[in-house]
């Protein structure tokens, strides 16, 4: 059931250098890939089926082909390396234990679409991950994988590794754009998209780092063999990250498709004698999900006819200590403060909800406060400027749809009904009123 793939050396001796990432076979796809024609591999990619693994989970090698060949000007790939989503750790685990993974895919991914800078835009605050990805581009500069000619093949490309302040917001494509090119990040209005006029109104293609990871092993083993993992459309393998109340939490690389009661066993299940009560199937800006959705597959179609998304797949597992509003109310203050303030409906309805929910938290509101709150979520979600206003939403409308008698037993007994010191995960919240 586990496919290591992306993960399969990351418990080899100094993964993370050069010499043992070349020992696995690292940067035989670089050979490869430069043997082909760029368009040979932006096909290749789209053979397999790869889908975007920083949430909306858009065709890779489509994106590709959006980059408009005769614009004259520079192409320039950009690596989402920003992961922020509340539960998502699987890009920093990936860059940390085999950083030359993602440097090998940037090689191949920028040759494809003939771009000869690529950036590596990565949050500041994980100065660990920073110094191991800073000295694995030094390393393969120095092994001729980065700069000119690469490997004979007339190519030249430059990797920069762009180190950025911490905004969640700064993870959302264009705002990483602004971000980049040193204003404040805040996202840009849509059309042009950055295929057009992305970086410095340039070409641009923006992945995440798992979507960029992939590539190597695709051109090394082929389409086929990537699109023979996984469903008839979410193709492929790809990482899950399990936190919160389970046995063994972490990183579980294994097919699209697989379903949670499968990597629950994986993980040894939720921690001893309690049970499931509601998870993230991809972060929390994706609506939560109970006990009785725990064998829809993990792929796009059926997470999203389950009226959820796969987003990051960051399956956060709350077990029944665990007071559904306490956790909703922590999340709604995490968009509260990350909202960028570029537009009304999430500035100001991401404060309101978190007024509503506190209150409701302490038992102190009236039932009228649910359709308040309901209400907010309407006024936000697809009026917003971008995504991060949506997800706002998605906890609270969901919470609401599943365990609205909760919001209503904080009320009827005037307080959180809940005994904070039995559960392990939000212990300590309060709205800044
Ligand atoms: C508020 C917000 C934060 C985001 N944060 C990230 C992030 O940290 N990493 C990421 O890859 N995508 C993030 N995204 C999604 C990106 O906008 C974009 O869709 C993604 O980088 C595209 O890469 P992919 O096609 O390889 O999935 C975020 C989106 C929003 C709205
Ligand atoms: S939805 Fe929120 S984060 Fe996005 S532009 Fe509007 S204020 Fe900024």
């Amino acid at each position: 059931m586990l496919t290591p793939v992306l993960s399969d050396n990351w418990d080899a001796d100094r993964a993370w250098t050069l010499p043992s990432y070349e020992r696995g076979g690292g940067y035989r796809g670089v050979r490869k890939a430069l043997r082909m024609q760029p368009d040979e591999v932006v096909q290749l990619v789209k053979d397999s089926g790869l889908r975007g693994r920083g949430g909306a989970g858009f065709p890779t090698g489509m994106k590709w082909g959006f980059i408009p060949q005769d614009n004259p000007k520079p192409k320039y790939l950009v690596v989402n390396a920003d992961e922020s989503e509340p539960g998502t750790c699987k890009d920093i685990p990936l860059m940390l234990a085999s950083p030359h993974t993602l440097v090998e895919g940037v090689i191949i991914s920028s040759y494809a679409i003939r771009a000869n800078t690529a950036f590596i835009y990565v949050r500041g605050e994980v100065l660990h991950v920073v110094r191991r990805l800073q000295a694995a581009v030094a390393e393969a500069y120095a092994a001729g994988y980065l700069g000119k000619n690469i490997e004979g093949s007339g190519y030249d490309l430059d990797l920069v590794v762009h180190v950025g302040a911490g905004a969640y917001i700064c993870g959302e494509e264009t705002a990483l754009l602004d971000s980049l090119e040193g204003r404040r990040g805040q996202p840009r209005l849509r059309p042009p998209f950055p295929a057009v006029a992305g970086l410095y109104a340039s070409p641009t293609v923006i992945n995440n780092v798992e979507s960029i990871a992939s590539v190597p092993s695709i051109v090394a083993n082929g389409a086929e063999w990537f699109s023979s993992m996984g469903t008839e459309r979410s193709k492929g393998m790809t990482l899950y990250s399990i936190s919160g109340h389970v046995k063994r939490p972490g990183q579980f690389e294994a097919p699209l498709g697989i379903t949670l009661r499968q990597l629950l066993d994986l993980a040894g299940g939720v921690r001893e004698g309690h049970q499931l009560k509601f998870w993230t199937p991809g972060g929390s800006s994706t609506p939560l999900l109970t006990a009785e959705h725990l064998d829809v597959p993990l792929d796009y179609e059926a997470i999203g006819k389950a009226g959820s998304m796969l987003g990051t797949k960051a399956l956060q597992i709350f077990d029944e200590t665990t007071c559904v509003v306490r956790a909703v109310l922590r999340w709604t203050e995490f968009y509260k403060h990350e909202s960028c303030g570029k537009c009304t409906p999430c500035r100001e309805g991401t404060w309101w909800m978190v007024q509503v929910l506190a209150r409701l938290e302490r038992g102190q509101g009236s039932e009228t406060d649910l359709e308040q709150l309901l209400d907010q979520c309407d006024n936000i979600l697809g009026r917003s400027f971008c995504a991060l206003g949506d997800g706002a939403t998605s906890p609270i409308t969901s919470s609401i749809e599943y365990f609205r008698d909760e919001y209503l037993d904080h009320l009827r007994q005037g307080g959180c009904p809940f005994d904070p010191a039995a559960s392990t995960l939000f212990a300590t919240v309060g709205a800044d009123a």
